[in-house]
């Protein structure tokens, strides 16, 4: 009955409740008891937490490694290395097809093989389809789900190489809501808790695969980009402009349509914006099954950002963009607060500033060109620390924290031994530091354990970090002894489970009914 690891003098974190003064005891990687005074043999390893914050290992549910767009960025090497630096145990990240590609088969095997022994934390991995044929959506992605639990797909509303057709997104849903029907995954229990209402009849409900939508109206940015670059308005600044707040709102509001016309679970990705977020509420309180996510980036920073110069602006090129007030930072806060934010994700699609040679992506014979500049952040080892920064401010609890950070990303992607600490569950753990032990410190890039030149956030005061990270039992970050300690290939492969939060409910928009 000896335990592996005992962790001593911690508040444990859950997203509904917080314990002190119990023990945590880890037995072949996953939790196996939690209790007061827990007994620690010769054989154990003891870390006290003295009084600090433990929470579930983080789950990054939104992350772009090795992905065609990004061939500057990290590799699975360095972009793991950085989450777990950061508190992150597990991160899902894409595999990506092109539009000519027949099949999506090859396009995963790819993208698996570029990640297998090469990542420190558990891993996971979506499928972003440019081009649903009915081979591929009537045949692969239920091959897909069976074989590989790859249960979520990534749609986009926008960018020319990856943008679908209102119509094909309704196909691609109506695979997904077929494959939530026929799924064979067990129905966790808890199913219904988020909603506090009981289905009227336990059959109704099914985990469903979900899809992810990046919602922007394509259109109205193509217009403004061409208008803006015959004017000559090309700094990194007029990325905002281009796209304004109206084209997220307008497309977020269509995605949900598509939606409840489905009557198919989504979830939006990186809603930067006010009007985009009341939108998902408003769904939210008529019970349709949609889910929004955030990101650092709409916590912290401003479009202000996007001047500067030497190009500096370069350096926060997002899709959606930076807003543009103070407000908008607030608003984000806010939604995530009262619940309209299901997760929080770094989104990490990093590009290096300065490239070998001096040459810059998004310069064109050294003029700055908004629109070829690679979008994205790095943020895969910032992202808990900003977000523990907001439970320090008093935005948001630490429970909050834990439900976005943690459990919801694990219940909404079927990683059913993620994100709480309970037993049974995997020993992925952040320990923080208590509060006033670690001296504070202003944010430098060589700080960070990424392959890329700059963070948005250098210059940002952080007065805590996860000071442990531990994997399925195993001390991977100790930021006093040693840093980063797990090897290459310590995370291994999640073949994941269907959603357990809220799915297809059989409620319709009129008497017809979506394909089975
Ligand atoms: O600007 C962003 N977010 N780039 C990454 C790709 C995406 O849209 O998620
Ligand atoms: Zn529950
Ligand atoms: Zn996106
Ligand atoms: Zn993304």
């Amino acid at each position: 009955m000896d335990f592996d690891l005992v962790i001593k003098n911690g508040i444990i974190v859950n997203a509904a409740d917080t314990i002190a003064g119990q023990d945590i005891g880890v037995r072949n990687g996953k939790i196996a008891c939690i209790g007061l005074d827990l007994p620690v043999s010769e054989a154990s390893k003891v870390i006290d937490a003295e009084g600090a914050f433990i929470t579930p290992g983080g789950v990054d549910s939104h992350v772009h490694i090795e992905q065609w767009n990004t061939p500057t960025g990290d590799t699975w090497v360095t972009g793991s290395r950085s989450a777990v630096c950061g508190g992150t145990t597990t991160v899902v990240a894409f595999a990506s097809q092109h539009k000519n590609d027949e099949s999506v088969l090859p396009v995963v095997s790819d993208y698996m093989a570029l990640a297998e022994n090469r990542s420190s934390c558990d891993y996971g991995i979506h499928l972003i389809m440019t081009n649903p044929t009915p081979k591929i959506v009537n045949e692969e992605l239920p091959f897909l789900v069976q074989e590989h639990g790859i249960t979520s797909v990534k749609l986009y509303m926008t960018y020319d190489a990856m943008k679908l057709r209102d119509r094909e997104i309704l196909d691609i849903m109506v695979a997904t809501r077929r494959l939530g029907m026929t799924s064979t995954y067990l129905l966790p229990i808890c199913v219904m808790h988020h909603f506090h209402v009981l289905p009227r009849n336990l059959t109704d409900l099914r985990p469903s695969p979900s899809a992810m939508v990046h919602a922007e109206n394509h259109d109205m940015i193509d217009l403004i980009i061409e208008t803006l670059e015959a004017r000559g308005q090309t700094d990194p600044y007029y990325h905002a402009i281009a796209r304004p707040q109206i084209a997220e709102a307008e497309a977020t509001y269509r995605a949900i349509s598509l939606s409840e016309m489905m009557d198919t679970p989504i979830l939006l990705v990186h809603v930067s914006s006010q009007v985009a977020a009341k939108h998902i509420r408003d769904a939210q309180t008529r019970l349709l099954p949609i889910y929004g996510e955030t990101c650092p980036q709409y916590l912290y920073l401003l479009s202000s950002r996007l001047k500067g110069d030497n190009f500096e602006g370069a350096k926060c090129v997002c899709s959606p963009p930076l807003r543009e007030k103070p407000e908008d930072l607030d608003q984000m806060w806010t939604a995530i607060a009262n619940g309209t934010f299901t997760t929080f994700s770094s989104d990490h699609a990093a590009s290096k500033f300065g490239l070998e040679g001096g040459k810059r992506l998004g310069l064109i014979n050294g003029r700055p060109f908004f629109s070829k500049i690679p979008n994205g952040l790095p943020g895969l080892e910032t992202r808990l620390p900003l977000l523990y920064k907001g439970v320090q401010e008093g935005r948001i609890t630490i429970n909050d924290y834990v439900r976005v950070a943690c459990s919801n990303p694990a219940k909404l992607y079927g990683l059913n031994t993620k994100g709480a600490i309970m037993p049974g569950f995997d020993a992925d753990f952040t320990i923080w530091y208590p509060e006033g032990k670690m001296r504070a410190f202003e944010l430098t890039n060589d700080m960070l354990h990424h392959d890329i030149d700059y963070s948005p956030f250098e210059g940002m005061t952080f007065t805590n970090w996860p000071r442990y990270t531990i994997l399925r039992g195993q001390t991977v970050w100790n930021r006093d002894e040693g840093g980063f300690l797990a090897k290459q290939d310590q995370g291994s492969y999640v073949k994941r489970g269907g959603s357990s939060l809220l799915g297809s409910r059989n409620v319709f928009i009129n008497e017809w009914r979506p394909p089975v």
